[in-house]
């Protein structure tokens, strides 16, 4: 997503994508969303997005298969735009599982839970209104005759219809004043639990509003003050089992002092095993929802044959995200073995993909790439130069030319022109090396040194 925080903007290499770019009939337009061309892996992609809306694909993974550059990143980006906020998207590169802090399996399994959302519905009673009075009672410390504490307070809260006058106690008092409640203010009270949320300012409160450290003006609340509210949470089981795991951590006093901060590293077995019983049992009382998510997994051949069996395993187990690997390689060895495999990966998981090829661009599609990109990092670019690039996007690599327009647009700038020119694109070409040409030149000077 591009974010802009003053001048500065930064542009991520797929913001562009804003989804698949397919008709109501599933069909894909060749240009849409801020995708081109790669229709049928498009269309596929459509079908897969349809299946896990409705619940059909679990237990299921697919697998993005083509050269480099042909998309598979900014298709798999335009499914997780297809299946809306709720439903988590967690992307993960082959290579991040070895890390030296945590083992390959716990890397795996974290990815994998992130992609599991739950969501938590839950009825509470609850005051609601608009704080028309507020009058805390003080008395002195027990302990310490110079301090005064709240014994307790008088509330009157206003809605749309009723007016109520109620006496809090001192924890629900001392909230209020910790969170600054006022006169004007709209505020939330927690029946069961004491909590205290400010909603807002009521928009028919005269109080002075200010243009920073402001809070929003919110309408005074309809119908009765105390009410049944419904609360939605959303979170995935990877932030329970971080929850979890701080409150059930045990140890003694100098661990709270001294272990505090330390960073979580590994979460044991019982911990999710505890998360996963306390979610299913909240599902079965109708409290939450499981929202199976997507895990991306891109180059998929550098997980080793200990991840695929534990993954292989993962995918069987009840909650399982649906799985999307991407991979560039025909044949090649299964990392710690000595096995020739498609994709480098075990057969028994080959034996569950659903595969999508992406095929190499042609010029013309290339070509409406190289101008999305344009667009979206604010370059301007004259005719010629966008087919010369088009050409060495062809020759040489789509990613290649994608890379050259930036250091382009700014010698156009330098050069005081107002869009880049052939000459710009040609002065790049020859100062930046593609992958191909970096390699070769390493590649004559090896040979040079070792004669
Ligand atoms: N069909 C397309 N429409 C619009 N943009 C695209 C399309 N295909 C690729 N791109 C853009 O081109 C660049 C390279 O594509 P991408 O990273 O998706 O390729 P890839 O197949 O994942 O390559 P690799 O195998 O090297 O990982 C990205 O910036 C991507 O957003
Ligand atoms: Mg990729």
């Amino acid at each position: 997503m591009a974010s802009t925080i003053g001048t500065f903007a930064r542009v991520g290499a797929h913001s562009h994508i804003k989804g698949l770019g397919l008709n109501d009939k599933g069909k894909a337009k060749f240009i849409g969303d801020g995708l081109v061309g790669q229709i049928k892996a498009r269309e596929a992609a459509g079908l897969i997005v349809r299946l896990i809306k409705e619940g059909k694909m679990a237990g299921r993974a697919i697998l993005l298969a083509g050269p480099p550059g042909t998309g598979k990143t900014a298709i798999a980006v335009g499914i997780a735009r297809e299946l809306g906020e709720d439903v988590p998207f967690v992307q993960l590169s082959g290579s991040q599982i070895y890390s030296a802090e945590v083992s390959k399996t716990e890397v795996l399994i974290r990815a994998l839970r992130k992609a599991i959302g739950v969501r938590f519905r839950e009825y509470r009673r609850v005051l609601e209104g608009e704080v028309v009075k507020f009058e805390p009672h003080f008395a002195p410390h027990p302990y310490n005759p110079y301090q005064r504490i709240v014994r307790e307070a008088k509330l009157t809260l206003r809605t749309k219809k009723e007016r109520v006058t109620l006496t809090v106690g001192p924890s629900v008092a001392q909230e209020m004043i910790a969170k600054g409640v006022e006169e004007g203010m709209v505020i939330m009270i927690d029946k069961e639990g004491g909590h205290v949320s400010v909603l807002g300012i009521s928009k028919e409160a005269s109080v002075p509003r200010y243009d920073v450290g402001r809070i929003p003006e919110v309408d005074v609340p309809d119908g009765p003050v105390e009410k049944e509210k419904e609360f939605v949470y959303l979170t995935t089981l990877d932030e329970l089992d971080e929850l979890f795991h701080k409150r059930y951590s045990g140890g003694g006093f100098f661990s709270l002092l001294f272990g505090g901060r330390e960073e979580r590293k590994e979460i044991d077995p019982e911990t999710r095993m505890q998360v996963d019983k306390f979610v299913k049992e909240a599902v079965e009382s109708g409290k939450a929802e499981i929202i199976p998510g997507v895990l991306f997994i891109d180059e998929i051949h550098m997980l080793d044959i200990e991840s695929f069996s534990f993954l292989n395993r993962a995918l069987e187990s009840e909650l399982a995200p649906i799985v999307i690997m991407a991979s560039n390689r025909g044949f090649t060895k299964i990392r710690g073995t000595d096995i020739v495999s498609p994709h480098g990966m075990p057969l028994d998981i080959l034996d569950r993909v659903l595969i999508i090829p992406t095929e190499p661009y042609k010029p013309e599609e290339i070509k409406e790439i190289l101008k999305i990109r344009a667009r979206e990092e604010k370059i301007n670019i004259s005719d010629e130069a966008l087919e010369l690039l088009t050409k060495y996007g062809a020759e040489i690599s789509l990613r290649y030319a994608i890379q050259l327009m930036a250091p382009a647009w700014e010698r156009a700038k330098f050069h005081g022109r107002d869009a880049v020119s052939v000459e710009d694109v040609e002065a790049v070409r020859e100062r930046f090396a593609s992958i191909e040409e970096s390699v070769r030149h390493l590649k004559e000077w090896e040979e040079r040194f070792l004669k």
